[in-house]
């Protein structure tokens, strides 16, 4: 293993990729392998990433582009790229190895699904194609039967609102795997006025303008290194297509006919399965995407990742209609699949990645309420038979995002009663930068005199960063790391609260 390439994993596995040091990769790939000669730029621009950890698999990533921000740059054809996984960061012991091809109708993204492996173990992984080598990553796959686990939530990462601080922390951290709940990309056109500015002239509706948004933010540092060194989980929320889309409704029918709309998510999800270290069972078929997916962790936890966006009815924009039955958010078969994924689970824990808030959200101090119609507020009668089927559910908790805000609260059987029964907890991640840095005393002005209309939260704040989760048998200590800012220079990560679910008692605490 070329020394240099090791290092680079070790300090930070930046974007930047590494050139064939010597040659020696070429001994190390299969003799079939020999691929053509790729462009004489480097490739590696977007990085490395693994993701989806089962206890003998692991998808490892890349996708190749030489000028990332303009569509790539690569040419229209397949390109090879051999790969390897090793037990060690020198690759001595090198256990799977072959060649993907890197086709131009998938952005010449790479994904592999690396079967055979050990559970519960580390790996490092690299890919070469021409002349070039990539940076070493780091993965892992899930052990059988794990006594703990640790999770790290994160969601809305706005690249004109900041940063990315939180991900050096992160890092860090070394969770087992990061759970991402969405908007890993905004749509918003450029803004001068932001922090940093998105690339193009507009709102990306083609492929190729969904291609160099993304592309973008896997050029920030932070993110790479994070992808770099720990297999992601990842689900979609809206500004992955069109801020508060739902199914083939898009925020303004007026201005985006049907037809149009549907390409348009088309174009969305093509780009999502390019840039997203998943299986094949993600390549999209036209304007729909399986993203909807289960993951077990032994009998210590399971993790029913949803799909709240293109199976969903419309918003409604009254709370009357918000109680309207055949309002759904899952659609019938998603539906159907949680509840059975739920009772028939075998495990201790049972997690539920949500993009949107669970818990009600009252914004009206005083008598009345008012909710956001976009969130399971909006959906009333399917959120409510939720909360009413928790009650039989061993230790239900919703992971969520969206909110650009920590909200951590106890699930209530019927929010409109404070003495209903607490079925489950909520835990709302805040955003890793969407919203920028917000002022505290502004907050708390606009939001203690909401806290008696929602005696359900435990913790709301406003700053941003993530959530860490170590779930063992008998409870889940959860940590709120914030960062002081999302701008430069970077301040250090800490913890704002701690809290606590106990298992076999409904909610969570402080502590
Ligand atoms: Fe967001």
């Amino acid at each position: 293993m070329p020394e240099i390439t090791r290092r680079r994993l070790i300090t930070a596995g930046a974007a930047a990729s590494g050139a064939l040091v010597a040659g020696q990769l070429t001994t190390a790939t299969t003799a079939a392998a020999a691929p053509r000669r790729a462009a004489a730029a480097d490739p590696f621009t977007l990085g490395i990433a693994s993701g989806d950890p089962l206890t003998t698999a692991v998808v490892i990533w890349t996708r190749l582009a030489t000028d990332p921000l303009h569509g790539g740059g690569m040419p229209d054809r397949t390109v090879a790229v051999s790969w390897q996984v090793a037990e060690d960061q020198r690759f001595r012991r090198v256990v799977r190895r072959g060649t993907a091809y890197a086709q131009p109708r998938f952005g010449h993204s790479v994904h592999v699904d690396v079967r055979g492996l050990r559970p519960g173990r580390e790996y490092w992984y690299r890919f070469r194609t021409g002349a070039h080598l990539s940076t070493v990553g780091r993965t892992r796959t899930m052990d059988a039967a794990p006594s703990k686990l640790r999770v790290a939530l994160a969601s809305c990462q706005n690249w004109q609102h900041g940063y990315f601080n939180s991900y050096a922390d992160m890092r860090d951290q070394e969770p087992d795997f990061v759970l991402f709940v969405g908007d890993y990309i905004y749509e918003s056109a450029p803004s001068t006025s932001s922090v940093r500015v998105h690339e193009g002239s507009g709102e990306p509706v083609t492929l190729d303008q969904y291609r160099n948004r993304y592309a973008q933010y896997r050029t920030d540092p932070d993110l790479n290194a994070v992808h770099a060194a720990v297999p992601w989980i990842v689900t979609f929320d809206d500004h992955e297509v069109d801020n508060d889309w739902a199914g083939e409704v898009p925020q303004d029918p007026d201005k985006q006919p049907h037809d149009a709309f549907v390409n348009r998510l088309t174009a969305a999800f093509q780009a999502y399965y390019e840039h997203m270290p998943v299986r094949a069972a993600a390549v999209p078929n036209g304007p729909h995407i399986q993203m909807y997916r289960r993951f077990d962790f032994g009998d210590l936890a399971r993790l029913n990742v949803l799909d709240t966006r293109q199976f969903r009815s419309n918003q409604v924009t009254s709370d009357a209609a918000a109680k309207d039955p055949k309002l759904t958010m899952l659609g019938a078969t998603q539906k159907q699949w949680l509840i059975n994924g739920l009772e028939r689970s075998p495990a201790r824990w049972n997690l539920i990645a949500s993009q949107i808030m669970m818990a009600e959200t009252d914004n009206v101090a005083g008598p009345g309420k008012n909710w956001f119609y976009d969130a399971w507020d909006g959906y009333q009668v399917e959120r409510n038979d939720l909360m009413a089927r928790f009650q039989n559910i061993r230790n239900p908790v919703v992971l969520s995002g969206d909110r650009h805000l920590t909200m951590i609260s106890d699930l209530k059987k019927d929010f409109s009663d404070p003495k209903s029964a607490v079925v489950g907890a909520e835990f709302v991640g805040t955003s890793i930068s969407s919203n920028g840095d917000q002022d505290v005393d502004a907050f708390n002005a606009q939001w203690d005199p909401l806290r008696p209309d929602n005696p359900h939260w435990k913790l709301i704040d406003c700053h941003r960063g993530y959530h860490l989760f170590d779930i063992d048998r008998d409870g889940i200590d959860a940590k709120v790391r914030v960062v002081g800012t999302v701008r430069k220079p970077v301040s250090a990560a800490t913890t704002l609260a701690g809290l606590r679910v106990d298992e076999g008692k409904p909610g969570v605490h402080t502590v």
